[in-house]
């Protein structure tokens, strides 16, 4: 008998602070015109001082866990994807444990920048796949608003804070049909930080921690891959793309969306959308836009849904699923 990894919960989160494009016209050289033409974004929401990266994943996780209804005791792992650790260590999924008061169970964080819940997903599935575990808490959070240079325009206006959780069941039932995660390390230098724990941390040297970003050419790299990964998903599982109900794609720009769904041949009403609210929350936008698309309504039990990333590392994946 097959096993198969369910979702049977959903939960997001969103710190309170918001950040418009006008509050940002007053902080750097910018304009809502420009950001909403080249990005479709809004405003994005700012973590408070204090807030870190586990209370995120904390409050979405209690959201996940509500709609699962099942308590944290029920969990057998964590898995966190992030890029915005609270620490280097220990892993914000180790710090997640505790806030939700579930000791003993594996808990690690993946670090796949925007890719991070897909591969976190990944491995969840293939850990119930295996018949060891039975349920699995897979979050993706960050506070990347905590390494933005607010002097880089180019990158200043892109990023965002929040968490996204699913709660995943072995299930006879389908449920993920299949994850696929790839990387390529050489185009490391087109999006990365400008320093890191072990090349040094000396502000006096490069200034604080920041987010670096050749945007135009990871632009033409995230259209080109993420039309593979597509196609990659649909052939494994022989389907069509008219097979899709939804695409739940990564939130970092509606260009990007828009290219990916047309590819696709899909309609932007089966997209769902909220880069325009959230900025690119990396790790955190999958799972919070399928949270979204789950609570407005939109995607329904049954119906199949097509998660895809693409980040810094360059990493990408995508995981098709019946939900
Ligand atoms: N406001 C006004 N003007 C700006 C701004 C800004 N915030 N930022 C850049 N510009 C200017 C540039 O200086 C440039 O001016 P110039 O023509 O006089 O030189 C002009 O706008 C065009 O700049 P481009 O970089 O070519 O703009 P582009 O259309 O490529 O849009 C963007 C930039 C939005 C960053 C886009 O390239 C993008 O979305 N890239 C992909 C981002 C992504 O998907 N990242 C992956 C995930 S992130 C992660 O993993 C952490």
């Amino acid at each position: 008998m097959t096993i198969y990894s369910k979702i049977i919960g959903t939960g997001r989160y969103l710190p309170e602070k918001i950040l418009t494009n006008k509050d940002l016209e007053k902080i750097v050289d910018t304009n809502d015109q420009w950001i909403q033409e080249r990005t479709g974004i809004k405003q994005r929401h700012i973590a408070a001082d204090g807030q870190y990266t586990s209370d995120l994943a904390y409050n979405a996780s209690i959201k996940a866990l509500e709609a699962a209804d099942i308590q944290a005791s029920d969990l057998d792992m964590i898995i966190v994807g992030t890029t915005t650790p609270d620490l280097i260590f220990p892993s914000t999924a180790c710090l997640l444990q505790s806030k939700l008061g579930c000791p003993g169970i594996g808990a690690f964080d993946v670090n796949a920048a925007c890719s991070g819940f897909i591969y976190a997903l990944s491995v969840a599935d293939k850990y119930i796949k295996s018949g060891s575990h039975k349920r699995i808490l897979v979050v993706g959070a960050e506070t990347l608003t905590r390494i933005v240079n607010w002097e880089d325009r180019t990158t200043a206006v892109l990023f965002g804070d929040g968490a996204g959780a699913v709660v995943l069941e072995a299930s006879k039932e389908q449920g993920i049909l299949s994850t696929h995660i790839h990387a390529n390390g050489d185009h490391a230098d087109l999006l990365t930080t400008n320093k890191g724990p072990s090349r040094g941390m000396d502000d006096s040297q490069t200034g604080p921690i920041a987010i670096m970003m050749k945007g135009n050419a990871v632009f033409k790299v995230a259209v080109k891959t993420l039309g593979s990964i597509v196609d990659e998903t649909l052939e494994h599982n022989n389907l069509e793309k008219s097979d899709i109900d939804w695409l739940v794609p990564h939130q970092a720009n509606l260009r990007i969306i828009t290219a990916t769904a047309r590819k696709l041949k899909m309609d932007m009403n089966q997209v769902i959308v909220t880069v325009d609210q959230t900025g690119n929350t990396s790790a955190a936008s999958v799972p919070m836009a399928l949270d979204y698309g789950i609570r407005s309504g939109k995607i329904k039990k049954g119906q199949t849904v097509l998660l895809e990333a693409f980040g810094g590392g360059f990493t990408w994946g995508s995981a098709l699923l019946k939900l």
